[in-house]
């Protein structure tokens, strides 16, 4: 595929047709999302194909009581797990009722249905986090594993294949840690559902560069971009 084409085709597909992946195919998305960079090329990540219909049973119900908690912050109109207005962790709103029922998630609920599950972990011993003890949340050390994961579905996409990334299993991180066999210094960073789409997304949603590109400073004026969206 044309590379424009992969990266503006390449959106959150959770529909999957029920055919296999081949090991050959999911082999060569690995093979060349391995490419990614990550802080000093340390390449702390670990990903676990999830074979046994056990434990993908027992990762769909951790991700449901992870969603679930998601979904409560949604219904209550707020974002989700977002930091205060001082960028530090805060407390869940008041308003959050996390015992109300919520939106079924038919992704979720049916998780196994997807031909692939890979759970990325990291070594959080392998992160060199710039800004760890900055008086916020910390967001460098992610920055070493995500575009491994992006690489994964952009590689997915070059195949014919289609996928998301999910965070919902990190709420259950102990549990999954445990099922999984992770060692102490691994953190979740995602899973990933991968398949033969239902139908592949073409048109994607995203704000055009003069909007996020500005000159000098944050208020500066804005750099265009090439073409508006789509
Ligand atoms: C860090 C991150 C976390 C995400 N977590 C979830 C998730 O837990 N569940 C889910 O269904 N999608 C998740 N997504 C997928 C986003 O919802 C999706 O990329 C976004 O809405 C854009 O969708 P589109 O490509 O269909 O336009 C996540 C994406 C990122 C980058």
């Amino acid at each position: 595929m044309e590379f424009a084409d992969v990266v503006r085709t390449t959106g959150a597909v959770r529909r999957f047709r029920d055919e296999p992946v081949p090991d050959a195919t999911l082999a060569r998305v690995f093979d060349n999302a391995r490419f990614a960079p990550s802080g000093g090329n340390r390449q702390g990540w670990h990903v676990i194909v999830l074979r046994s219909a056990e434990v993908r049973a027992k990762i769909r119900a951790l991700s449901l009581a992870g969603y679930q908690e998601y979904a409560a912050y949604v219904a209550a109109g707020h974002v989700p797990f977002s930091p205060g207005e001082d960028g530090r962790w805060q407390q869940p709103p008041g308003d959050v009722d996390f015992t109300a029922p919520v939106a079924r998630n038919r992704f979720v609920e049916e998780l196994e249905r997807a031909p692939v599950l890979a759970v990325l972990a990291v070594d959080l011993r392998q992160l060199a986090v710039t800004d760890g003890d900055l008086p916020r949340q910390s967001v460098v050390g992610g920055g070493s594993v995500y575009p491994f994961a992006q690489n994964i579905l952009l590689s997915a996409r070059n195949e014919g294949l289609g996928g998301v990334l999910t965070t919902f299993l990190c709420r259950r991180e102990a549990e999954a840690k445990e099922l999984l066999g992770l060692p102490q210094p691994y953190a979740i960073a995602a899973m990933l559902a991968i398949g033969v789409p239902d139908r592949h997304p073409r048109k994607l949603t995203r704000r055009p560069v003069e909007d996020f590109v500005t000159l000098d400073r944050f208020d500066g004026p804005a750099f265009g971009g090439p073409g508006g969206n789509g």
